[in-house]
């Protein structure tokens, strides 16, 4: 059993401490949210830019700030942690994504539960099969984004491999399109993309959060890469709805 953290106001707790690295974007603080709800102990890794963005949740939460592809700053915020919860964004062309993954695997403790997000254009085993939208957005758009310095989705391809290769008690969670808009539940996920409960590729963001959370708490999903869709989008019920109704 762990031992109690010390908190920033100087009290301890003994539940579970969780860090959440990229805290204060959209999909952060729906995890953050979800994490308090559950009763983790949670450390905020942000930008210290973007620090305001976390008023909202007042001193329920312990925050470092700093850019979350440093080594020290991932280090102090994973530090007692049983868990971390990593938003994998590839910002930039000097491969924010990978830094990042790499200071999760190389800072968080032995034993600790690691989950990353990322999208569907990420495979693990080659097996996924993608629309030619999908395929045109990545090999169009994705380079175009590498030209203007914007972002480098080659740099999230090599993040997960990173975590796909590690020995960490992993969970990479795919995620589809994304909206807004109140929680339809927890989203239901497939191996592959191109399953046919995936064809809706639509999720709350704010399930996708739940779903990442979730996560730390279920072992059939260590070293999985589960892509995710909404459990109220027509797929996901035509697929529970059973064989008939999917004909
Ligand atoms: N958007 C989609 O449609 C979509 C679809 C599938 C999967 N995903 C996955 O979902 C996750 C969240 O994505 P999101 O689009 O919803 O965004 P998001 O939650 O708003 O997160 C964006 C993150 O990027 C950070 N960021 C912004 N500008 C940055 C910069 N210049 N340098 C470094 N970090 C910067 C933000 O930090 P600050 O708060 O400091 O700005 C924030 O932590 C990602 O892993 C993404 O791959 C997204």
């Amino acid at each position: 059993m762990d031992t109690a953290p010390a908190r920033n106001d100087g009290t301890s707790s003994a539940k579970p401490r969780v860090c959440i690295i990229g805290a204060s974007g959209k999909l952060g603080r729906y995890m953050v949210r979800h994490a308090l709800d559950r009763g983790y102990d949670v450390v905020a890794v942000c930008r210290e830019a973007s620090v305001g963005k976390l008023d909202v949740f007042g001193d329920q939460i312990t925050i470092v700030p700093g850019q979350t592809d440093s080594r020290p700053v991932v280090k102090r915020g994973v530090d007692g942690c049983d868990s971390v919860l990593t938003v994998l964004v590839p910002r930039g062309v000097d491969r924010y994504s990978t830094r990042t993954a790499q200071a999760v695997l190389d800072s968080a403790k032995p034993g600790a539960r690691l989950i990353f997000s990322c999208g569907w254009h990420i495979t693990r085993d080659g097996l996924d099969t993608y629309s030619w939208k999908l395929r045109a957005l990545v090999k169009i758009a994705g380079p175009v984004a590498k030209l203007v310095r914007f972002a480098d989705l080659d740099d999230q391809v090599e993040a997960c491999r990173r975590v796909f290769a590690s020995d960490t008690r992993w969970t990479v969670v795919r995620g589809s399109d994304l909206e807004e808009g109140d929680s339809e539940g927890l989203p239901v996920w497939s191996r592959h993309v191109g399953d046919p409960i995936l064809r809706s590729n639509t999720t709350r963001r704010i399930d996708f959060a739940q779903f990442m959370v979730e996560a730390l708490t279920d072992d059939e999903l260590v070293q999985e890469a589960p892509a995710i869709v909404g459990c109220r989008t027509p797929s996901a019920l035509a697929h529970a709805a059973g064989p008939t109704a999917r004909s």
